[in-house]
């Protein structure tokens, strides 16, 4: 479970708050999908609960831990797969799943049946001992992907995930955000593309100029604007703003 309580951000040189005054809980059990045109904020939210920026007010709880007072605690309950894939490009796709596992103490017997199933289910298994430098970028998340999902976190926050990615790569993705939101973990991801909404998330938040604007399901925010297709309800709610 996420908790964001009156979060706040301004960066520094800039007169507008990137994310302002946001409360927002994210669910157990559940895929969660932050909603947004670009520059609505959403990576400035994940890269706070993340930990990766600063928070100027409010605060951000991770499975009750504080993710500014007690960081280790809170940064041991999620994964994050930054929307920019391009890291740790010197080593091999097997040496950084490898070190994701150090990392987080995964068990010496469980890496190789997970590379092995999940290598095959993103079709990157043979490429495993090439560097991530020669990855193209939907590889470079797949393994990003993989990386995450080697300690079985509790929480799983994505960042624009589906872009990149084949269409076979796609679905895998979403399959497996299904199978660890129904084993009782929360599934947090970002998108500016509303297609990828439909059929998969059981919850909503949508922002705009930092501003949380709706939050809910799919079906309350169908039943509040009846007669109007996804595209427009959302067109029209960060067209308002
Ligand atoms: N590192 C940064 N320095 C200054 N401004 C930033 C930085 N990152 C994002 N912003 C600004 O913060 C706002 C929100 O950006 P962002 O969180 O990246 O939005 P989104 O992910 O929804 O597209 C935008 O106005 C953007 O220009
Ligand atoms: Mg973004």
């Amino acid at each position: 479970m996420i908790e964001l309580t009156h979060v706040s951000k301004t960066y520094a040189g800039k007169d507008k708050k990137a994310v302002d005054d946001l409360t927002w809980t994210v669910e157990d059990g559940k895929i969660t999908g932050f909603f947004g045109p670009n520059g609505a904020g959403k990576s400035t939210t994940l890269k706070m609960i993340c930990g990766v920026n600063s928070i100027d007010e409010g605060s951000i709880k991770i499975n009750g831990h504080d993710i500014t007072s007690d960081v280790i605690e809170a940064k041991r309950q999620f994964a994050y797969v930054p929307d920019d894939p391009d890291r740790f490009l010197r080593l091999t796709g097997a040496e950084y799943l490898t070190f994701m596992a150090d990392v987080y103490g995964t068990p010496a017997e469980k890496r190789a049946p997970f590379i092995e199933e999940y290598g095959h289910r993103f079709e990157i298994f043979d490429a495993l001992n090439s560097r991530i430098s020669d990855y193209s970028h939907g590889m470079r998340q797949k393994v990003h992907v993989m990386g995450a999902l080697i300690h079985e976190p509790s929480v799983w926050i994505l960042d624009e995930p589906m872009l990149g990615l084949d269409p076979k790569g796609a679905y895998e993705l979403k399959e497996m955000m299904r199978e660890h939101a129904a084993r009782g973990n929360s599934v947090l991801f970002s998108t500016h593309v509303l297609e990828t909404a439909d059929k998969l998330c059981d919850s909503v938040c949508i922002i705009a100029h930092g501003h949380k604007l709706f939050e809910g399901t799919l079906d309350e925010l169908k039943a509040a604007h009846p007669a109007t297709s996804l595209e427009q309800i959302f067109l029209e709610m960060t067209a308002h703003e």
